[in-house]
């Protein structure tokens, strides 16, 4: 099976073919055009940019990803595209352009949701089987689930406020050192110390629950009480930043891997972390030793699987429309789908 995906909910405009023979699964490409250069000058996205963005781009996007794989339109087997959660506008354009090859060449279209997207993103390079915790976290989610098997996902917890990529773009903006933030931080920090005590918030609830405001806010309070904000300051915040994102989600993931283990008490535990904040280098080798000690295994998709792309949209269409064949061309976006 040829998969076409297509991805546009945010400031990413996406496409990837993928293919999916029995077992084996083979990204034939995976292209993407990142519209940071378009919102960096307002420090976080404008929605209606990110819009003018994905039309202007959308279609060479999609032929480039063809190209790329040497397939044809004719060779596709199903269309997909992210129908939510996520900005209307792109959502729009991402459906619509998705429906109109789904028409033009009579194959189905499937609407995909980013988040789960993401959740099974992993089983694109690893041979990951069902089930297993992940925790998500992107620019505008952050929450830890059992993914039972496909289309069966439970929430144990998730931000009661702030997303953890938010977060990590809204210290950037504070301290003035560029956009989107998680990367500029993680930049910065490796030349800091943990050395600034910031807040913790529901580290101590006993749930699997986050909130990240008050992190910024006492972060916030520690910037704006320094007068002089030196290159030294900003990477000891940072690190500190880190650190105390790095305490929160292992609290989190140690509270989820015991939920995990009542319910499957005979399985493997697993830890599957996904989204644009898992390619956080630091993170991503802290979180290696700390399930070494909890003994469960960690699966983290590569750098360009974390964050937004459209191969992970196919894939969801590849392994959904082997057990279900469906076309659902009534789709309309849904900005604030859930799974
Ligand atoms: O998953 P993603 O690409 O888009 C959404 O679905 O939201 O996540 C984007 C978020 C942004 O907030 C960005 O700052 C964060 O992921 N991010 C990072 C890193 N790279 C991207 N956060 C921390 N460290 C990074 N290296
Ligand atoms: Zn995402």
């Amino acid at each position: 099976m040829i998969v076409l995906g297509i991805e546009t909910s945010c400031d990413e405009t996406a496409a990837s073919v993928v293919e999916a023979k029995n077992k084996k699964k083979k990204i034939l490409s995976n292209i993407l055009y990142s519209q940071f250069k378009e919102h960096k000058d307002y420090g976080g996205i404008v929605p209606e940019i990110a819009f003018r963005e994905h039309l202007k781009l959308i279609d060479k996007i999609i032929l480039r990803a063809l190209k790329k794989a040497k397939k044809e339109f004719k060779e596709i087997d199903v269309i997909a595209a992210t129908g939510g959660p996520g900005l209307h506008g792109g959502l729009l354009i991402g459906t619509t352009i998705a429906k109109s090859i789904s028409l033009s060449i009579d194959k189905p279209f499937m609407p995909i949701n980013h988040l789960e997207g993401h959740i099974l993103s992993p089983r694109i390079e690893y041979n990951l089987s069902f089930p297993y915790l992940v925790l998500l976290i992107t620019g505008g989610h952050t929450m830890l689930v059992i993914a039972h098997k496909i289309g069966k996902y439970e929430i144990l917890g998730m931000t009661l406020d702030d997303a953890l990529g938010e977060a990590f773009d809204k210290t950037a903006k504070l301290l003035n050192i560029g956009f989107p933030g998680g990367p500029q931080i993680e930049k910065l920090a490796k030349r800091g110390s943990p050395s600034i005590e910031l807040a913790q918030p529901l580290i101590n609830s006993n749930d699997c629950n986050f909130s990240f405001s008050g992190l910024k806010t006492s972060v916030v309070k520690i910037v704006n009480s320094k007068k002089n904000k030196s290159d030294k300051f900003k990477a000891d915040i940072c690190c500190s930043f880190q650190y105390t994102i790095l305490n929160i989600i292992k609290k989190k993931c140690e509270l989820g891997l015991q939920i995990f283990q009542k319910k499957y008490p005979n399985k493997k535990k697993k830890i599957v972390v996904v989204g644009g904040v898992a390619s956080n280098s630091f993170l991503r080798k802290n979180l290696e030793k700390f399930t070494i000690t909890n003994n469960s295994n960690l699966f983290i998709p590569a750098k360009n699987l974390c964050t937004d792309n459209a191969a992970m949209i196919a894939w969801v269409a590849a392994e959904k429309f082997k057990k279900n064949k469906q076309n659902n061309f009534n789709f309309q976006p849904l900005p604030n789908w859930h799974i």
